[in-house]
């Protein structure tokens, strides 16, 4: 009966993306808020990955990871912040499907990658706390770079399958998507039709590529937090822990949001607070990364200075 009804009911061609409610006060506001977001993280990420190229000493595996992983951030946070942007300058909250699947797929490739990554800088880390003779030998540029190209290649190939599977979705029944981008769970729940295991198969599909990597990395912290715990001097244990310190809090706030979102059940909390935390994610991780990174680590605050040093001696120069 109920999928009688459903046949009846002709495709839609575009959702409707609430966004962040309906006060039309509070747009140029949050417009504004997101731009200078948009703007510091691109510039923030960009900066650090210039330095990691740039700067000799920074030549190591564990500096690869981090400037390809400032790179991702930067693609990551411009398949959702331009198009919100956007929306939120012309008012205009439509998306056409296409547009909607094209984002999603996007942002399912940064953030499949972002999960790999994280994975392989927190086994990076491992090795250099728990083998810390051997790290030279086990992590080199040839691993390091082995590990980014499986991360790249393998989510690639992931969500490519999940892609073809989401494309194949219908959509008939409502058009608004409570959020302020193309989410998956969002959007898979408006699909329609005969696409309950399609939606189950996608769901599983990316579900198991966001909680293997999530069980990768604890299980290196927990290798890593008995192993800095065993260390008898204060000293060295406070070494140890700064080196993997800014990693640490880039996956707490990445892993703890993301695994609050699904833990916390969707019935009967706000959905404010869905979309604060999704914000956590997609769009804080990003800016804070280059931060958290500059801040704690005194070989990237070495580099910096160098850096500016260097771009007033030429400015200098020019003057005379
Ligand atoms: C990304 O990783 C590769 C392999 O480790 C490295 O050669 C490259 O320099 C890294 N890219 C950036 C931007 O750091």
């Amino acid at each position: 009966m109920e999928k009688a009804e459903r046949k009846n009911q002709t495709p839609i061609a575009e959702f409707i993306i609430l966004g962040f409610g309906d006060v039309p006060e509070l747009q140029p506001l949050l417009f504004l808020v997101f731009l200078v977001i948009y703007i510091v993280t691109v510039a923030g990420n960009s900066l650090l990955v210039v330095l990691v190229v740039t700067d000799r000493r920074l030549r190591t595996p564990m500096y690869y990871f981090l400037g390809n992983f400032s790179c991702l951030e930067t693609c990551y946070s411009s398949a959702i912040l331009p198009r919100l942007l956007a929306s939120l300058l012309t008012g205009d909250r439509t998306i056409s499907i296409k547009g909607c699947l094209l984002q999603l797929s996007v942002f399912g490739v940064m953030a499949v990658i972002e999960n790999l990554l994280l994975t392989a800088m927190s086994y990076d880390r491992y090795l250099a706390i728990r083998h810390p003779l051997r790290y030279a030998a086990l992590m080199n540029g040839k691993v390091s770079c082995q590990l980014v190209t499986v991360s790249w290649i393998g989510s690639f190939m992931f969500c490519t399958i999940v892609s073809v599977l989401l494309w194949q979705l219908t959509f008939c029944d409502s058009k608004e998507i409570d959020h302020f981008f193309c989410d998956f769970l969002p959007v898979i729940k408006l699909s329609c039709g005969d696409t309950q295991n399609l939606q189950l198969v996608t769901i599983t599909f990316s579900g198991l590529m966001t909680v293997v990597p999530c069980l990768l990395t604890l299980a290196s912290y927990v290798c890593i937090i008995t192993t800095i715990l065993r260390i008898p001097s204060t000293t060295s244990r406070q070494k140890a822990f700064s080196t993997c310190s800014s990693h640490l809090i880039t996956v707490t706030i990445f892993y703890g949001t993301r695994i609050t979102i699904y833990v916390v059940p969707t019935a009967n909390t706000p959905k404010d607070l869905h979309k604060i935390l999704s914000l956590c994610y997609t769009v804080l991780t990003p800016l804070i990364n280059p931060v958290i990174y500059s801040l704690r680590n005194k070989e990237v605050k070495e580099s910096l200075r160098k850096a500016l040093l260097k771009l007033v001696a030429i400015r200098n120069r020019r003057r005379v």
